[in-house]
């Protein structure tokens, strides 16, 4: 109650409007006039809104009473000791970074927590009788520990403010409220090596369900270095974890007010969610929930239009319920650099082992919707070491996923997608090339270093292992020695399933 006194107090000086959810439950109700979520609740409220007996209150933060009340009832405990351990129980009215990460630097501010974007800044209102309050800075993206992408990052400036100077008339000074929430808001950029989908789920988006799942939806994204596309792109995602529209911190100057914020965000290790760090035990498996929540209404308006276009045209669904009781496997075909040459002679080898073959090549124009519903159907992924690999998160546990290891790229591929697969409950089988399915093998030759000894190269460094490795590698798979984990992978599909595929 003391929060909202103290907005009556500064009330004149406000300009107030509460922004709405975006397309979540909640803004769907409120739009639709009828909040009210049980007349225990409605109860509740009368009593306590005649309590304050106060129509101007009701006026603006009747939306706010109820969040609070929702809030008391999920019961969700302190988020602090999992998002940042060293800021727990920081009172209100204090900035705190946590610098221990070493992937992530995150910071806390609890209060009167206002935007300023043209300094760059978030500013916290508080009565400066201590002078030691120090301001902050941190940048809110998670490769903290890669100096050269961490320079292109913008920092935001943690500041205090004093608490006297907003009620004193200066308007320099003064940072009237444009819009006000009740909820907390979480800090992070989409800057850095955003572009790329492998650092768009590593870095941003499951460190966001890190951060920020406990809060139920109730909080507002304010994202520095906004790009359209990525919200774009990541906004079924994005809706799941938040019922507000995000904010674009440079491109929107006006001054958001929250009750709370977190700046930056906690990451755990390679794609993937530590349970034992989560509130509530959450882990991968929960953010792949998120994913199917997320893209389902996509995905059951594309199974609609296409029922309506097969009713057209008889006799082709007959014909894909044939092929879809076979297990199915997904090639996931890349093109430029680590192509698999012989691609087609692939395919057929994967129909006569018994699969229905589905060859998938995502671009970064292909809707993630598509890609989902296609991984999430099927039964074994195949594709060669790749940020495109990322995808094996669209895959149902129990699945299997084959991984194509061309020469020197061993390490990355383990770290990076096959430890990860591992979490997610996939089967994986990790398949290393040999030098003669290798494309450098043709061009170096068996006595060259780059083939013989790889490891003299990448020991040098990640550009080395790019150059030479990644940029200019094709992968001619020998498929004699490709049968065996492909049948594998069949095997597995079909024991898992048992009688619902008919054996050929
Ligand atoms: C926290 O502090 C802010 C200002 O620093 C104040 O507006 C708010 O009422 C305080 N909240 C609580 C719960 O004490
Ligand atoms: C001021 O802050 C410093 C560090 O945050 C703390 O050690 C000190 O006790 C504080 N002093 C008062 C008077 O609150
Ligand atoms: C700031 O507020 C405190 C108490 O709230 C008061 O004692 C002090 O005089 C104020 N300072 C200014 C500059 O208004
Ligand atoms: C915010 O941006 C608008 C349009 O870009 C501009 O007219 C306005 O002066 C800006 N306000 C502030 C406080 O910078
Ligand atoms: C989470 O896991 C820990 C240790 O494995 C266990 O002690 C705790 O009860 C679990 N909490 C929940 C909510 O499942
Ligand atoms: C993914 O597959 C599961 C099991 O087959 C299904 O229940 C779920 O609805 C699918 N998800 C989407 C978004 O289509
Ligand atoms: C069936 O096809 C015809 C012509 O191609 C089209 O006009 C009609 O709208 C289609 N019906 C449905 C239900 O899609
Ligand atoms: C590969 O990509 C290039 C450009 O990105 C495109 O022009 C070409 O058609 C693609 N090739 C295949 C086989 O998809």
């Amino acid at each position: 109650m003391v929060q909202y006194q103290r907005l009556i107090k500064k009330g004149e000086r406000l300009r107030v409007s509460v922004e709405e959810g975006g397309s979540g439950a909640t803004a769907v109700a409120v739009s639709g006039g009828g909040y009210f979520k049980s007349t225990k609740q409605k109860f509740l409220s009368i009593i306590f809104l005649s309590f304050l007996c106060c129509c101007y209150i009701f006026s603006f933060s009747s939306f706010s009473l109820l969040d609070a009340f929702n809030r008391e009832s999920e019961g969700f405990g302190p988020y602090e000791p999992f998002i940042a351990p060293l800021c727990s129980g920081i009172p209100n009215g204090t900035i705190c970074c946590d610098r221990a990460g070493f992937r992530s630097d995150v910071c806390i501010m609890k209060g009167d927590v206002r935007t300023h974007s043209a300094s760059s800044s978030v500013f916290l209102y508080t009565s400066l009788k201590n002078k030691s309050k120090t301001p902050q800075k941190v940048k809110p993206y998670t490769r903290k520990w890669e100096t050269s992408v961490m320079q292109t990052v913008q920092e935001l400036n943690l500041v205090y403010r004093d608490d006297n100077s907003s009620l004193s008339g200066n308007e320099h000074d003064n940072n009237i409220c444009d819009v006000l929430y009740d909820v907390p808001a979480v800090f992070f950029s989409t800057g850095g090596y955003t572009g790329n989908v492998y650092h768009e789920f590593n870095d941003g988006i499951i460190p966001l369900f890190i951060t920020s799942h406990h809060f139920n939806r109730k909080v507002v994204f304010v994202i520095v270095e906004y790009h359209s596309w990525w919200v774009t792109k990541y906004g079924d995602i994005v809706s799941q974890l938040s019922d507000y529209p995000p904010v674009d911190f440079n491109g929107d100057n006006r001054t958001h007010c929250f009750k709370e914020a977190i700046a930056g965000l906690r990451i755990h290790d390679e794609l993937t969610v530590g349970s034992s760090l989560m509130l509530g035990n959450k882990t991968i498996l929960d953010f792949r929930n998120v994913l199917d929540r997320a893209y389902w209404p996509r995905i059951r308006g594309l199974i609609q239009d296409e029922e309506i276009e097969a009713a057209n045209k008889t006799g082709k669904r007959i014909q894909e319920d044939g092929l879809l009781k076979r297990p199915k496997l997904v090639i996931l075909s890349r093109n430029g650099s680590r192509e698999i040459l012989n691609e087609n002679d692939l395919v057929d080898l994967a129909e006569e082992i018994g699969f229905f073959v589905e060859v998938l090549r995502p671009d970064k124009t292909t809707e993630l919707a598509k890609i989902y519903r296609c991984l999430n159907s099927s039964d074994a992924m195949v594709g060669v070491h790749g940020a495109a690999m990322t995808h094996l998160l669209f895959l149902k546990p129990r699945t299997v996923l084959i991984q194509i290891i061309p020469i020197g790229t061993e390490w990355a591929a383990e770290t990076f997608y096959g430890g990860p697969a591992k979490k997610m409950k996939l089967k994986y089988i990790g398949y290393k090339i040999k030098p003669k399915e290798s494309s450098l093998y043709d061009e170096y030759g068996n006595d060259d270093p780059i083939i013989r000894d790889p490891k003299s190269f990448t020991r040098k460094g990640w550009e080395y292992t790019k150059k030479i490795y990644l940029e200019r590698q094709n992968v001619n798979l020998d498929l004699k020695r490709f049968r065996k984990p492909l049948s594998r992978a069949y095997d597995f599909s079909v024991k898992r399933f048992g009688p619902v595929y008919s054996i050929h």
